[in-house]
């Protein structure tokens, strides 16, 4: 790792971004990653010092990891952190201002898991489980489709999250709008027959989300960063396509960029991987390229295989020079790095200072703990 990653500067990675209104001291982002380590929904001191420890050991900007919006069927898990209700949001204060202290910038990635939750989940086991047309990633049909008045509220509960993230203080919000979740629901022709005005073609079914981007920026104003994270990969199909051209792409982006998202978090497996024939650019760079806004690359960052790949749960540390080459030439801005930022805390740092040979493997076991 250490000789290999020698032969390339990695300063490109360490110089300050900026744009209107996101700067950030480098430009590596910790990937939101779900934990669950918030008992009944609320984030600890535990949840605080790890995050704490990223920032200070180098990363620029976290993003937090799935927070749920307030409806009851947003998660499946009574350890998934909420995003709303005085402790929770206490809480979420808490982590950013240790985040701060340490010199880092942190936003919420705001987050309602959709049809892939299965009925009778806790915490609130009674709620049903919504969707755009009531169908789950299969295409099969298991609820009513959400009526627009529920839309509405659903809508609301996002642009309250984000009025309490500029209120305590957050940098920002991520919308979760990647692999196979609520917002990604309505993006996907699979999961959204609608014939109202939140279903049709790809620029029809972005509406939900455009919504929410235009709700939002109304409770937080013109200078709060709205980054938005989508895929092409859903959670249970790693060969989903959400648009199959550059051309389709930017029918999906453009009313995205028109509603108000400040950068795109365009989320793939590994990074090096050419999103369209006839160009090398990832989706990130097609994002890019197709929106003069801001991009985070994400997927593989520093290992040798990608998120949960068939060849298990074990990744060893990688070079970065074809990341750093694509930085360099402007490709995207931001980097997000996942699981080696779980695998040592201190990934930035030494990558920075030269000393890759002391990083470990990263090992699924090793989300067993918090640190
Ligand atoms: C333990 C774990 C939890 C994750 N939870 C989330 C999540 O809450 N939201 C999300 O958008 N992606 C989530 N991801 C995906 C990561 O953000 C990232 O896109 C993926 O791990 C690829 O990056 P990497 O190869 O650097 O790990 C999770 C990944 C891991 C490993």
């Amino acid at each position: 790792m250490s000789n290999a990653q020698s032969e390339t500067s990695v300063e490109a990675l360490f110089k300050p971004f900026t744009s209107s209104n996101l700067s950030v001291a480098n430009r590596i982002v910790m990937a939101p990653m779900t934990r669950g380590y918030s008992p009944n929904g609320v984030p600890g001191e535990d949840v605080a010092a790890y995050y704490r420890r990223r920032a200070q050991n180098g990363v620029g900007l976290i993003v937090t990891e799935g927070t749920l919006i307030n409806h009851p069927a947003a998660g499946a898990s009574p350890n998934w952190p909420n995003f709303h209700g005085e402790a929770a949001l206490n809480g979420w204060s808490n982590v950013v201002k240790e985040v701060h202290e340490a010199g880092g910038k942190i936003v919420p990635q705001l987050w309602h898991i959709g049809l892939t939750r299965k009925a009778g989940s806790q915490p609130n086991p009674e709620a049903l489980s919504v969707g755009p047309s009531g169908l789950d990633l299969s295409g099969e049909k298991i609820t009513q489709p959400l009526t627009e008045n529920e839309i509405a509220d659903l809508i609301a509960a996002y642009a309250q999250a984000a009025a309490d993230a500029a209120r305590i203080g957050f940098d920002g919000i991520e919308l979760h709008g990647a692999h196979g979740y609520l917002i990604d629901q309505f993006f996907w022709g699979r999961t959204n027959h609608r014939t109202d005005q939140y279903g049709g073609d790809i620029a029809a079914r972005t509406r939900f989300a455009a919504e929410i981007v235009k709700a939002s920026r109304r409770a937080v104003g013109a200078d709060f960063p709205i980054v938005l994270r989508f895929s092409q990969w859903k959670a249970d199909n790693y060969d989903a396509k959400l648009v199959e051209s550059p051309g389709e792409l930017s029918q999906f982006l453009t009313p995205l960029v028109d509603a108000g998202v400040d950068v795109f978090h365009s989320s793939t497996r590994r990074y090096w991987e050419p999103e369209f024939g006839d160009s090398n650019l990832n989706l990130a760079g097609w994002t890019k390229k197709l929106t003069g806004k801001p991009t985070i690359t994400v997927g593989s960052v520093g290992l040798d295989n990608e998120f949960r790949s068939s060849s298990g749960d074990i990744a060893k540390p990688a070079d970065l020079n074809s990341l750093i080459e694509r930085l360099e030439n402007g490709e995207f801005d931001l980097v997000a790095v996942g699981r080696a930022l779980l695998a040592d805390p201190e990934w930035a740092a030494k990558i920075r200072n030269n000393r890759g040979d002391e990083l470990s493997n990263f090992d699924i076991s090793s989300t067993k703990t918090l640190y």
